[in-house]
């Protein structure tokens, strides 16, 4: 993809107004500098002496952050937080990413989902990683938030020009009735949705799955990614997507499939919240009116600058992605 092009997607997307519908969460990295760490005197460990912390959107809401930083016109993220204190920062880290945080339904009866990782340095050069404290919500949302949700959802998805779908919590946002409303609206507008564990419950939708989603989708009969994707295309009514990590992805439309390779990236790399980046690259410039496959050429490039950020689940800025052509 030359220069010219890139430009054109970049302009053409910064007209781009975006609803994305799925579990916000926060991810918290807590910094703990063990050379100050004294014996308990209560019990018989070395607490962690926190001396930085960060705190970033995680799930869905990476994927916003992503949208926010191509530079899209808007984004409305529609997803449930809490009333605690990780619903503090999550409202933080949209305000400072310029997102829109006006269809974001708060309830006091829910916990805003964060994964808090505690990493330890000081003694060497390596920092380590202790176990994550998770927080997230194990019943499903109550009738009257899920009625809240649903109508932030119908008025959000008629102001945009594409949806994407985060769906990734078990108790999370997406519920039966949401992905019933997602697939109708999908009759009519661009919808791509993005799920590890129920990628085949969507129709007429754009799904996106990794190649190991979409097999487990096919009930794990294999048959090669093309293959795949045509057969799943058959089942959705609408395009598939099957990315492919290093490889790139493959685009199916119309019974049609073509493979649009990823580039060459040299280790080391960090392919955590690539699939974040494509989906928000891939829908800003299909919303842009770029062709599927264009829009995954894209993607592509996009990733190729977010693999390359380690440590952290990053996201792309439009000089980032022209410095590759
Ligand atoms: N090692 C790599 N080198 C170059 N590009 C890569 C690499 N890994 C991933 N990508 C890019 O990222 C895209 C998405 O990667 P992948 O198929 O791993 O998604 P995913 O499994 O959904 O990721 P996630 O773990 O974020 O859910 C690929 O289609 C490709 O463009
Ligand atoms: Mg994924």
């Amino acid at each position: 993809m030359d220069k010219a092009d890139i430009k054109r997607i970049l302009e053409n997307a910064g007209k781009v107004t975006v609803c994305l519908a799925g579990d916000i969460c926060l991810d918290a990295y807590w910094l703990a500098d063990m050379k100050k760490s004294r014996l308990s005197r209560e019990t018989p460990h070395f607490p962690l002496p926190v001396t930085q912390e960060r705190y970033s959107l995680g799930g869905g809401g990476n994927a916003a952050a992503n949208f926010a930083a191509l530079g899209v016109k808007k984004v409305m993220p529609v997803s449930v937080i809490g009333d605690d204190w990780r619903a503090v920062l999550v409202k933080n880290c949209l305000a400072k990413s310029g997102i829109d945080g006006g269809y974001v339904v708060a309830d006091a009866g829910r916990v805003t989902p964060c994964y808090c990782k505690p990493l330890r340095s000081g003694i060497s050069d390596t920092v380590y990683e202790d176990p994550r404290l998770d927080f997230e919500n194990y019943s499903p949302l109550s009738e009257e938030t899920e009625e809240k949700l649903l109508a932030a959802l119908k008025e959000a998805a008629e102001k945009a020009d594409i949806i994407a779908v985060c769906d990734q919590l078990e108790y999370g946002v997406i519920t039966p009735k949401i992905r019933e409303c997602l697939c109708e609206i999908a009759k009519k507008k661009p919808v791509v949705a993005d799920s590890r564990d129920r990628i085949a419950l969507y129709k007429n939708a754009i799904i996106k799955p990794n190649d190991v989603e979409a097999a487990a989708a096919l009930g794990g009969n294999a048959t090669g990614t093309e293959a795949a994707a045509k057969t799943l295309s058959e089942k959705t009514g609408a395009p598939v997507i099957i990315t492919e990590g290093a490889k790139g992805a493959v685009w199916c439309e119309a019974g049609k499939t073509v493979f649009v390779p990823a580039l060459k990236i040299e280790p080391p790399v960090d392919t955590v919240g690539a699939g974040d980046t494509f989906l928000a690259a891939f829908c800003a410039a299909y919303a842009a009116g770029e062709s599927g496959e264009k829009a995954v050429e894209f993607a592509n490039l996009a990733c190729a600058v977010t693999v390359k950020k380690i440590g952290v689940t990053g996201t792309v800025s439009p000089e980032e992605i022209l410095a590759l052509a």
